[in-house]
């Protein structure tokens, strides 16, 4: 079997990248470890930024996200017994995010694919990369499949990323030593905008899917067991984080997925070895009070497919060459945020009382000056594609 472009991983990342190359003529085919009904039904993230959205739109793809996404124009920080609205509108006018659930946009971009005939594997076995530095092809349940490039869209976990050499990367690593359990809740929201509460307990996030679901997190040990978290702690935890501010009263209803998810930060450089490129969390990946991770996956895939294009339309490779490069500045920006965010709203055991004033100090900071509250912002509704670059 042959094509142009070998995606490992049907992701957000690899299902994009085979959109966007059909969408300029280019062939490929992608290669997914899961059933299609685990990749429709496993629950991320949820937050796309601006230029999220817009490209799936471009792209033909966001029709749905459109009529069912919800467009959100501030997020709330909780925190001292107060709330404090960061308003999109007035500090980044023009920009927004969309709450729309991850496993939304995997739908849509499958059915698009499917419909317009493309070759998806779905529950491949044993996929290996051969020869990166030449004439490449990836083997997987006793089929061959030579393409001219390969794309590693396989996640964090994936194969694409161990297949390249020892010593060709750097890699920059940052555990944090709590992490996130997250649920999906039959309930209406009980606020209209996201809610990131930071306590002395530990942080907690409001989020949602849709007027009848809520998503919701909170900050557990690093070693933290699903077992020892049956529904009636989690609503207590959760109502003792978020319900600090007069006249707010959190509605709980059935849970129906649950999960945890450990915080770490994570970058490999460069990006690229030989004929594989690698893109999304396979390269990277940041803690999620940011809601970073899937918005980063798109923008690479941005990069990936002008890449791409120039070479299969003209045999140029200066912009395959600096692939990497053009990723990485937004990956680091991507990183601090995603840092920055964490620290200010997350409890540390280390910290001691001086720390944690540092912390409000900077709560009051961002919440009351509206330069500090503009960096939170346009960060979080996502920069646009040539900033940086
Ligand atoms: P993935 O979505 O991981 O897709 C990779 C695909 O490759 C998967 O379908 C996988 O099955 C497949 N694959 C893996 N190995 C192989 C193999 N050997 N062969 C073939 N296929 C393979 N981000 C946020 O912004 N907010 C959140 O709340 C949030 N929550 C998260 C919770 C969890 C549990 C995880 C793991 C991530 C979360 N993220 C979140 C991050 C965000 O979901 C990712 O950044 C995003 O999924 C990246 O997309 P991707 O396509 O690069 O990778
Ligand atoms: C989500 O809705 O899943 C979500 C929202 C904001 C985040 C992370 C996850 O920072």
């Amino acid at each position: 079997m042959r094509t142009q472009v070998g995606i490992i991983g049907a992701g957000p990342a690899g299902l994009l990248l085979s959109h966007l190359l059909h969408l300029r003529g280019i062939s490929s085919v992608v290669l997914e470890k899961r059933s299609r009904d685990y990749v429709e039904r496993r629950v991320r993230a949820g937050v796309l930024e601006q230029g999220t959205v817009d490209t799936l739109v471009e792209a033909g793809v966001g029709e749905r996200m459109l009529r069912e996404g919800l467009p959100h124009h501030g997020i709330e920080l909780r925190y001292g017994g107060a709330g404090h609205r960061i308003p999109f509108e007035k500090l980044v006018p023009g920009r927004a995010i969309t709450v729309y659930g991850q496993q939304e946009v995997v739908k849509d971009l499958i059915a698009a694919r499917l419909a317009a005939g493309a070759d998806i594997r779905f529950e491949v076995e044993d996929v290996e990369l051969h020869d990166l530095e030449s004439q490449p092809y990836v083997t997987f349940g006793g089929e061959r499949l030579d393409c001219d490039v390969i794309a590693g869209c396989d996640g964090f976990h994936g194969v694409s990323r161990p297949a390249i050499p020892e010593g060709v990367l750097s890699v920059f690593e940052r555990d944090y030593p709590f992490a996130w359990l997250g649920i999906l809740a039959r309930v209406a929201p009980s606020s209209e905008e996201l809610i990131y509460a930071r306590t002395e307990r530990g942080f907690a996030l409001h989020s949602m899917r849709s007027p009848t679901v809520s998503r919701f997190y909170l900050q557990v040990p690093a070693d933290a067991r699903l077992e020892d978290w049956p529904d009636e702690r989690i609503w207590a935890e959760l109502r003792t984080r978020l319900e600090t501010v007069p006249g707010f009263t959190l509605s709980t209803g059935e849970i129906t997925e649950r999960g945890i998810t450990p915080m770490r930060g994570f970058v490999a450089e460069p990006m690229q070895y030989g004929r594989l490129y690698l893109a999304g969390d396979a390269a990277h990946i940041v803690p999620p009070t940011g809601a970073k991770g899937l918005n980063l996956a798109v923008a690479d895939v941005r990069v990936l497919t002008e890449a791409l294009a120039a070479y299969f339309e003209n045999g140029s490779t200066e912009l395959l060459d600096g692939y990497s490069d053009a990723c990485l500045k937004r990956v680091w920006r991507a990183q601090h945020f995603s840092w920055w965010m964490t620290t200010l709203l997350h409890t540390f055991e280390e910290d001691d009382p001086y720390a944690r004033r540092l912390q409000l100090s900077y709560l009051d900071y961002v919440t009351s000056s509206e330069a500090a509250a503009t960096t939170l912002a346009e960060n979080y509704v996502g920069l646009p594609f040539d900033v940086g670059r």
